[in-house]
């Protein structure tokens, strides 16, 4: 018998503060300075506090950044890839010292942060090397475009994981903390588990690569994210309808769990494949899912990069073992799931279809394909699109 993953770092970092702790920290930030955090800021401040950042006790310090953008590993040399950084505008940047108090979108006290550091935001070096462009259409690097010039690091003290509890996006029973998620596994006798991740309505490609997975390892853990993604991308609510229907009749629910994982999406391709994989660590998976274009958007990187990049870090140090799986696909003539490894790709012979595409049936009252997407999936989306359109 063997236990659980090791968390990223050795241990779980848990952030959250509780009893008199949580009452004497809530009295202390009304009286601190206010920083009110974005969307995405708000998520990471919910990773860092729930272990699934670990290491990380807090927002990024210079060092901790330059060597995530230069050589995809904190100062110390542990394998990360994605900056996780406070930027603020630099005309109400605190001082080395300060205490402030950080606010969610909604307005809702999530924690206070202890600043450590002060430093310019160098987006010069944290664009093109986190998202390989410096397009300002690319939704990753438009968002770090926008930010603030001014950095603040330091460790944090969380009031709140979920600051909306009762919001559509919430998913309270299935928002498990990497402590919640490593004790289930435990429960269900898992020694490996791997994880999907995944930001779209569940189609026949992404069941195939988890059936795959299953065959491997022990249990399998959807979870999907559920924090901000790009405007045009389908509502969490909706795309965890469309899990939970698929799971209830073509997944074995003793090998197979669900749950959220409260992250901003980047966009950023083969970097942020890494950074999901150091999460799904972290939440006590062995194995990660890497299929095509994980983490794209757009033509920005090829369909493998983000396959590739794992050649570029020391995989001892990284410890989660990426799962690479082809362009999987229905084949007409095969009748089933097929990749190029498995049968041969022939576009003609695939039933391939693009979001838009899906989209555009669905609005038409047109259902997509039962090779492309189970009929209860369709059912889910079809009465979203008919709602919105
Ligand atoms: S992602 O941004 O979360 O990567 P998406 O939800 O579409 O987007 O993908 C989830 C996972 O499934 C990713 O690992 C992605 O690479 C993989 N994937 C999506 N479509 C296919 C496909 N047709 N064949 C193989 N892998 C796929």
């Amino acid at each position: 018998m063997h236990g659980l993953i090791q968390p990223h770092g050795g241990e779980l970092v848990n952030r959250l503060v509780t009893g008199a702790k949580l009452d004497a920290l809530t009295s202390e930030a009304a009286g601190l300075t206010r920083i009110d955090m974005t969307p995405k800021q708000s998520c990471d401040l919910e990773l860092i506090a729930n272990g699934g950042y670990s290491p990380l006790e807090g927002f990024m310090g210079q060092a901790d950044f330059q060597a995530v953008c230069k050589d995809m590993t904190l100062a110390d040399g542990t394998v990360w890839a994605i900056p996780i950084l406070l930027a603020v505008d630099s005309a109400n940047a605190p001082k080395v010292g300060d205490r402030c108090a950080l606010y969610a979108p909604n307005g809702v006290l999530q924690g206070v942060i202890h600043v450590e550091e002060v430093y310019p935001h160098d987006k010069k070096l944290e664009i093109p090397t986190v998202f390989r462009t410096e397009d300002d259409a690319h939704p990753g690097a438009a968002k770090v475009m926008q930010e603030g010039d001014t950095c603040i690091a330091g460790s944090v003290d969380v009031v709140t994981l979920c600051v909306d509890p009762d919001g559509p996006e919430a998913f309270m029973d299935l928002r498990l903390r990497p402590a919640q998620t490593r004790a289930a596994f435990a429960e269900r006798g898992w020694h490996t588990a791997v994880a999907f991740q995944t930001r779209n309505p569940i189609h026949r490609a992404h069941e195939y690569i988890c059936k795959c997975a299953q065959e491997i390892c022990d249990g399998l853990l959807i979870h999907p994210l559920v924090g901000e993604t790009k405007a045009g991308d389908i509502p969490a609510d909706i795309r965890m309808d469309s899990i939970a229907v698929l799971v209830e009749k073509y997944f074995n629910h003793e090998t197979t769990m669900v749950s959220v994982l409260p992250a901003a999406m980047r966009y950023a391709g083969p970097r942020e494949a890494i950074h999901h994989a150091i999460m799904r660590k972290n939440y006590g998976c062995s194995h990660f899912i890497v299929g095509r274009d994980h983490a794209g958007v757009g033509n920005y990187y090829g369909t493998y990069d983000a396959q590739k990049i794992f050649d570029d870090i020391d995989l001892q140090s990284l410890g989660i073992t990426p799962l690479m799986f082809e362009h999987a696909g229905f084949s007409k003539s095969f009748g089933g799931m097929v990749t190029r490894k498995s049968f041969g790709w022939d576009n003609k012979d695939i039933v391939f279809l693009s979001g838009t595409k899906v989209r555009e049936m669905l609005a038409a009252g047109e259902i997509p394909p039962g090779e492309f997407t189970r009929p209860e999936v369709a059912k889910v989306l079809m009465k979203w699109a008919q709602a919105t359109s």
